[in-house]
């Protein structure tokens, strides 16, 4: 088998085992709110790449060398947390996008009404999850870690990350944006998230300050590449691969990496960024070739 088909069947491997530990955390539907359970559900069940909790499960296991107890729910927490932003965005007050994840948008299946609170509901649940993790220990090292990284949870979704970053996103839109000011804007609504799930894996794996940092540093260019990359298949892709429209960009008259740079610069930039970060990467103690290859897999993918 080749290097590709070994790292493709690893790669499915692992999304599988991700898949089968969030649903774990996913609601019943049952009671007066069951509408709720099953939109969240709905969104969660899709599918999707799960890169996230895949990059905090990844970088936990360059420290640790195993899969840490209190990691497995902030892994859940950051995938409800990265899906009540995709159900948002997709909002007709938003981008106004029918698909995601290959099936009707959470709020073309439910409504409007249903939508929103269905990215509230993931966003608050996903605290509630991650807070399972200070029942998987009595160490006090390791609860103080678990503090910490619900702190970064907050911050990285909140108005200095995530929401930060779509609340520029969203009033830019239909007119022209300087490249420093794009840059803000994806290193807050798609780096943020990216970070989070890197540093909390980091922290939780009990990483010193300045491995932290270089963590979160490198995490921030995957953020850059990604989203840059993402411009890229709103151009090129393929609604059957992506599972959600193409154009939706232009539709919305958005300033993007593409619309700035073109879209051979943006390919280019899209792999030396991600060089650079592999190259952070190889600065930390100890070896995560999976790690490795997953970023370098992210350049030039299709969805
Ligand atoms: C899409 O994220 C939104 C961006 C931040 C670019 P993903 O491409 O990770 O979406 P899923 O989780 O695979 O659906
Ligand atoms: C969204 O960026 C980033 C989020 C925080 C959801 P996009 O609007 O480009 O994401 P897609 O293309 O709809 O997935
Ligand atoms: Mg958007
Ligand atoms: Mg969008
Ligand atoms: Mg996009």
């Amino acid at each position: 088998m080749s290097d590709k088909e070994t790292f493709k069947q690893e790669l499915d491997a692992r999304t599988a085992e991700i898949e089968q530990l969030i649903g774990t955390y996913l609601p019943e539907e049952t009671g007066h709110q069951k509408t709720i359970f099953e939109a969240m559900n709905y969104s969660m069940k899709a599918g999707g790449k799960r890169l996230r909790p895949m990059l905090m499960q990844e970088m936990c296991r360059l420290f640790t060398g195993t899969l840490l107890e209190a990691v497995i729910p902030f892994m859940a927490a950051v995938e409800m947390i990265h899906t009540s932003s995709l159900v948002h965005d997709d909002l007709p007050c938003m981008d106004d996008d029918m698909m995601r994840r290959g099936k009707a948008s959470t709020w073309a299946e439910y409504g409007e009404d249903i939508g929103v609170l269905t990215g509230d509901a993931l966003m608050m649940y996903a605290f509630e999850t991650a807070a399972n993790a200070f029942e998987t220990s009595i160490d006090p090292d390791e609860l103080s870690r678990i503090g910490r990284a619900m702190g970064i949870l907050a911050r990285k979704t909140g108005v200095y990350g995530m929401i930060g970053g779509q609340t520029v996103d969203v009033e830019l839109a239909g007119g022209p944006i300087p490249g420093d000011k794009l840059e803000f804007i994806y290193r807050l609504k798609t780096g943020a998230l990216i970070e989070a799930s890197m540093l909390i894996g980091a922290v939780l794996g009990g990483a010193a300050e300045e491995d932290c940092k270089i963590v979160e540093s490198l995490a921030a260019k995957i953020g850059m590449a990604f989203q840059i990359q993402d411009d890229i298949l709103d151009v090129t892709g393929s609604q059957d691969v992506t599972g959600k429209p193409s154009g939706s960009d232009e539709k919305n008259k958005k300033t993007t990496y593409v619309t700035l740079e073109g879209l051979e610069k943006a390919k280019k930039d899209v792999e030396q960024i991600s060089t650079e970060a592999i190259e952070e990467l190889n600065k930390l103690p100890g070896n995560n070739d999976f790690l490795e290859q997953l970023i370098r897999a992210l350049v030039g993918r299709q969805k």
